[in-house]
């Protein structure tokens, strides 16, 4: 008997399990799912949840943090531009609101939108020692590798995107690298 009740819960447990995942590249979003007009993009290794699959789609709840100043992004934390999704600007987005930010900070938000199905992966483990390679092998050739806690979370996309042009880094690698610099910068808040 207690066997079957643990293996129920281990099972109920299993069914309640939430499939969060990560991508490493940049992932298109839309409003509905037969819809083609592409209005946002989930940036690499962001925590983000399959909610629903239907063809090649796949319907996600992206959590995150908005800035009243720039509606159309939802950010990683409550205080530095590292951007999880970026919408169009003149789009009706559902957001839901989690926790109101207080003094200042941003509010804590959530929404579902179709994203295109990709090979998600488990965690983000591996996509960010791969940037932390990229960056290493590329940024350090023509003087020393300037290390990720030089700069600022909100500084370093443009730092970044001054120097790329001078390297072989792939564009479709290069949010990759802006996010693992952004998460590993001088003032990087988790929350
Ligand atoms: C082809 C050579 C070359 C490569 C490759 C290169 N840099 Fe530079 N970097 C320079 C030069 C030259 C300067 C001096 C300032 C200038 O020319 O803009 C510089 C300056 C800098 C500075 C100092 C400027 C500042 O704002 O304080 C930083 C930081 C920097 N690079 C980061 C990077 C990063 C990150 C990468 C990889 C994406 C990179 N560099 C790749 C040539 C390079």
């Amino acid at each position: 008997m207690k066997k079957i009740l643990t293996s129920l819960f281990v099972l109920a447990t299993f069914s309640l399990a939430k499939n969060i995942v990560y991508s490493d590249e940049i992932i298109s979003l839309y409003l509905h799912q037969n819809d083609t007009k592409v209005v946002g993009r989930l940036l690499p290794t962001n925590a983000f949840e399959i909610l629903e699959e239907q063809n090649a789609k796949v319907l996600v709840k992206i959590n995150g943090y908005l800035n009243p100043k720039s509606p159309s992004v939802i950010y990683f934390n409550n205080s530095q531009r590292i951007i999880v999704a970026a919408f169009s600007k003149n789009i009706k987005l559902n957001f839901s609101q989690i926790k109101k930010g207080k003094n200042g900070k941003w509010d804590k938000v959530s929404i579902k939108i179709w994203a295109d199905k990709k090979d998600f992966f488990k965690d983000n483990k591996k996509m960010l020692s791969r940037a932390k390679e990229l960056f290493s092998n590329n940024c350090g050739i023509c003087h020393a590798l300037h290390s990720e806690k030089e700069f600022s979370a909100n500084a370093w996309p443009a730092v970044f995107k001054s120097m790329v042009n001078r390297t072989g880094i792939d564009k479709k690698d290069q949010w990759l690298i802006i996010e693992y610099l952004q998460k590993n910068a001088k003032d990087f808040k988790i929350k």
